[in-house]
């Protein structure tokens, strides 16, 4: 039997993650690969409870079909929060629910393009977006991120020159980078964008993650009429449960609901109830400020090992907030040798290569600090640097 598959499936990136899964669900390997949240901080006995009173007081509603909007006092609570957290005003039928933000991604590149049309992300960009809009067969650009995000004269003369139908960026802790950009670029950014047609798509799954516990200015306060921007509930209340949103003009929201409703008709109609059930009841900001505060130590502390135990020549970014850093190798070591060889010295680390659309990352590598406690970080670490220092 010889399977016709469509001719996109072509397209998907080769896929790396096989491999890394096998590798972390070795239990004597300390990876440092993956991105999960750090389960410490799921409240599965708040979740339950407000489970059971779901259950107990509508349990045949929340079960039934429902709207593909999504459930109106969930959306209520984030139109709620958006106005007291950033001073935005997006009203709730500005608001649609989604499966997680990963869903966001797919069907924006489903409404928006076609076969060939031009985009533009961040070099290095987030694998999960790079996967998703690859099957829609774009033509990508990508603009340098550095520490005060993308490079301005970069940005201005794609967006001059290749006219994305939208630039795909993460201006806070940015994954893999853990970049977050400045005030300053929000503002050059909204500028450039100004009069054009291209939209900024902004993607916060990171910004409640900030180590300071202080909010920065989005950019779809900046530009509302074209910007899109997706959140999620995975990184603050639980990943499982599969609960993001997007918030868009009304136009381009009709669209995605008509394509949200083909894909499944609407997310998972019993998460959303109990989730709202459980935020009714449960302070989110003194949550978000746990979680912060022990990824803050986590990564002040790997930043320090990096600085203090590894050889010359390895550098890294100084994340403010989210759940990963990059890490450039010193000069002639090859990432995919380093998660090679770190495998046999029981550590894994995530190489770059994935993350370039347009080639590169052999010298960089993605570190994940959220998924730990402190006593497996120094372990992990000083397997790694012995590991680098073999290699060279
Ligand atoms: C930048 C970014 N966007 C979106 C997602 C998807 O998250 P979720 O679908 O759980 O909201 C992730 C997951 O790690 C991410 O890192």
């Amino acid at each position: 039997m010889q399977y016709h598959f469509a001719d996109r499936m072509t397209c998907a990136p080769p896929s790396f993650l096989g491999k890394l899964f096998a590798v972390s669900s070795n239990p004597d390997i300390i990876s440092f690969a993956g991105g999960l949240p750090n389960s410490s901080f799921i409240d599965a006995a708040g979740i339950r409870d407000a489970a059971i009173r779901v259950f107990e007081e509508e349990g045949s509603v929340a079960l039934q079909y429902s709207t593909t909007d999504g459930y109106l006092p969930l959306r209520e609570f984030i139109s709620r929060r958006y106005q007291k957290r950033l001073g935005l005003s997006i009203p709730p039928n500005q608001i649609q629910i989604v499966n997680g933000s990963q869903q966001c991604l797919d069907l924006v590149a489903k409404i928006f393009l076609n076969k060939g049309d031009p985009i533009a992300m961040e070099r290095p960009g987030y694998l999960g977006a790079i996967e998703a809009f690859s099957l829609y067969e774009p033509e990508f650009r990508d603009v340098a991120l550095g520490p005060e995000g993308p490079d301005l004269t970069e940005f201005g003369n794609v967006i001059r020159d290749f006219r994305p139908k939208f630039f795909y960026g993460i201006p806070n802790s940015q994954n893999p980078s853990g970049q977050t950009y400045s005030d300053n670029t929000r503002k050059a950014i909204a500028e450039i964008l100004e009069g054009t047609d291209t939209i900024f798509y902004e993607d916060d799954a990171f910004g409640e993650l900030f180590f300071d516990g202080k909010p920065r200015m989005p950019i779809a306060r900046l530009i509302p009429d074209r910007c899109i921007l997706s959140g999620s509930f995975s990184k603050v209340v639980a990943p499982g449960m599969r609960i993001g949103w997007i918030c868009s003009p009304p136009e381009i929201l009709a669209r995605f609901n008509c394509a949200k409703q083909a894909a499944d008709l609407h997310s998972n109609f019993l998460c959303q109830k109990i989730l709202a059930r459980y935020l009714e009841s449960h302070d989110l900001d003194a949550h978000t400020r746990t979680i912060s505060e022990a990824y803050g130590r986590n990564c002040h502390l790997m930043c320090d090992i990096l600085d203090d135990r590894f050889p010359e020549g390895m550098s890294h970014t100084t994340p403010v907030g989210g759940m990963f850093m990059l890490a450039t190798l010193p000069e002639g070591l090859d990432s995919m040798r380093l998660f090679e060889e770190g495998i046999k010295g029981k550590v894994a680390v995530l190489p770059g290569t994935p993350f370039y659309v347009t080639g590169g990352g052999q010298s960089t590598i993605r570190l994940n600090f959220s998924s730990m406690d402190e006593a497996r970080i120094i372990e992990g670490m000083e397997r790694l640097a012995k590991v680098v220092r073999a290699l060279l």
